[in-house]
């Protein structure tokens, strides 16, 4: 080799390496940039994430607030319309007890009177139609409380209006307050 190609050769070298440096620098620098432009970028990220996670926290914690209150007045609501429906249904079984313990005591009572008009029927008749001994008048259908006040004033010995009043006092002598009222409620109610 000549020597003017040796030193061609040398001085591109250099160049080259010369160029190499230069590349190598920028490359450096856009590296530093990139990395400080994505630390930028990421941390800009952090932040809106943050933001946006303190934003659904707060509307988190807001509607839970609105469901606990909605809960809330539903519960007392339905509370309070239980116990109007158990105090209505207390009132109805109360009703319906004092009905049927009515029931039952004029059932009793008629059974009573019933039982009780049996000796009555020969002269007053099984309907309480018939005049007895055809001097009395009709007794069924009266007012319980007539027949009461008639019954116990033929007991008492201070009634006699068909001159018959001994015959009806020693029908009714034997019987107490509580059979004379079940008679006289038996009496009322025929018809
Ligand atoms: C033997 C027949 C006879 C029997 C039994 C009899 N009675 Fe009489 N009853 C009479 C006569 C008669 C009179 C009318 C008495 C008078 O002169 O006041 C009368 C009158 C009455 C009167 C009054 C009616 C009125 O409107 O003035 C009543 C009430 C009566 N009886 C209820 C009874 C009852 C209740 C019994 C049964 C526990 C009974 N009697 C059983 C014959 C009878």
């Amino acid at each position: 080799m000549t020597k003017i190609t040796m030193l061609s050769i040398v001085a591109a070298a250099l160049l080259f390496t010369g160029c190499g440096e230069k590349a190598k620098d920028s490359a450096t620098d856009a590296a530093a940039k990139a990395v400080e432009s994505t630390k930028e970028a990421a941390s800009h990220a952090v932040d809106a994430t943050k933001e946006a996670a303190d934003k659904a926290v707060e509307a988190a914690k807001e509607t839970t607030a609105k469901a606990v209150d909605a809960t809330k007045a539903a519960a007392d609501k339905a509370v309070e319309a239980t116990k109007e429906a158990a105090d209505k249904a207390v009132e109805a079984t109360k009703d319906a007890a004092a009905t049927a313990t009515e029931a039952v005591a004029d059932t009793a009572k008629n059974v009573a009177g019933a039982a009780a008009y049996a000796k009555c029927a020969g002269c007053h008749g099984a309907d309480g139609k018939t005049k007895a001994l055809g001097k009395s008048p009709v007794i069924a259908g009266q007012s319980k409380a007539d027949l009461v006040t008639k019954i116990n004033g033929y007991k008492a010995g201070t009634i006699n209006v068909a001159g018959m009043g001994n015959l009806m006092k020693g029908q009714v002598a034997t019987m107490d307050d509580a059979s004379i009222e079940a008679v006289a409620t038996y009496i009322s109610t025929l018809k």
